[in-house]
């Protein structure tokens, strides 16, 4: 017996932020709390957006305090801006200021350590009062966090990263807008956008059943196959709407799970603070050729998906499109040296991700992936 779940409400397309007040205003949040970053707190669209609440009689209160990597001292200041002042709250932005605003959302009527209500020792349990309303507005195409249900925040010492989930945490509705993802920088665009396609492929090779999910993954990374050079190289706004599509649809498809390639990344982030999609990026290749024996079936079934050749690998055609975005495919050009690999592999061995991986992985499995990688 299984169970799927698909209820986020999303309003999609270019100019689909300017709805955002109106729909405020009908479900009377007159002073949402609006967690952003700081560079994205001085992007036009944002100002705008924000002279265009004041000018409904709305006041937006901008909390934008947070780590690129998030930790608990972030959600903590973000409650304390909130107080008892807010009616709601709106994460706007990539994945740090989407899982800070959603970890926000669940520290305000729970009053337990934060880390109490980690998903991985129980927490959810915990997780049994009311949310504030929540809503969020992506301005990458990557982690699909927008329609995620779990934050990933860090302790504060340590960075080692907990995960806070329960699906009262998902957002009552999401504003998609590919317009607000056109100014993004190539590099950014290809790093989001390959964690993207890594959500798909991971998802799509994850232990269990769940069609449904593996449906959206098959379409979502034929999208991205499609769209992301273009996005990339030249900011084509039709590939742009596909990307963000595609990483929405990433989220919704990773319910199934995920892998090796997230095992191997999340270290990466925790010990080296490397960026995410650059971390899962220059993984994927390496995680697929470890998994492609015991899912032959999936990766011909990918390798159609993306129109390969006969006797052209799922594994090579990515690093190649790592090569076309301008993307590194060694982890040693990202930084990472020899002597960082044995505590990488002691963390990637115990990543909540690795279980649903499709192949068993020992510690010196993984070592021998990094390795690979260097
Ligand atoms: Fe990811």
């Amino acid at each position: 017996m299984f169970s799927f779940s698909f209820p986020t409400s999303v309003s999609f397309g270019p100019g689909v932020i300017s709805q955002l007040p109106g729909y405020l205003k009908q479900h009377q949040l007159n002073r949402p709390l609006v967690v952003t970053d700081s560079l994205i707190k001085e992007l036009p669209f944002f100002r705008k957006l924000m002279e265009d609440l004041r000018s409904q009689g709305l006041s937006p209160l901008v909390f934008s305090e947070i780590n690129r990597n998030p930790i608990k001292s972030d959600v903590l200041k973000g409650k304390a801006a909130y107080q008892d002042q807010c009616d709601g709250i709106i994460g706007i932005g990539g994945g740090s200021s989407l899982d800070v605003s959603r970890a926000v959302a669940l520290s305000i009527n729970h009053h337990e350590d934060l880390f109490k209500y980690d998903g991985l020792t129980g927490g959810t349990d915990l997780i049994n009062a009311a949310i504030p309303y929540y809503i969020t507005v992506p301005t990458t195409a990557g982690t699909g966090s927008e329609v995620g249900r779990s934050a990933i925040i860090s302790e504060d010492d340590s960075k080692r990263k907990r995960i806070l989930f329960h699906p009262s945490l998902m957002a009552k509705q999401v504003f998609a807008d590919p317009e607000l993802t056109y100014g993004l920088p190539p590099e950014i665009t290809a790093a989001t956008g390959m964690d993207a396609m890594a959500h798909h492929v991971e998802a799509f090779l994850a232990k269990g059943y769940h069609p449904m999910c593996d449906g959206i993954a098959l379409e979502g990374m034929r999208l991205i196959w499609n769209s992301l050079e273009k996005a990339v190289l030249s900011s084509d706004e039709g590939a742009r709407s596909d990307m963000l599509m595609a990483s929405l649809m990433g989220a919704v498809a990773f319910q199934k799970g995920l892998g090796i390639v997230h095992a191997l990344s999340h270290p990466l982030s925790t010990l080296l603070d490397m960026h995410h999609g650059l971390a899962n990026a220059v993984n994927l290749s390496y995680g697929c050729a470890y998994n492609q024996t015991v899912c032959e079936g999936q990766f011909k079934r990918i390798a159609w998906q993306f129109g390969l050749k006969q006797g052209q690998t799922v594994h090579e055609a990515l690093m190649e499109m790592n090569y076309r975005l301008g993307l590194p495919t060694k982890l040693s050009e990202c930084g990472v040296k020899e002597d960082h690999l044995y505590d990488l592999s002691n963390l990637a061995v115990k990543d909540f991700c690795l279980p649903q991986n499709p192949r068993p992985a020992t510690i010196d499995d993984i070592k021998s992936i990094y390795i690979q990688a260097l």
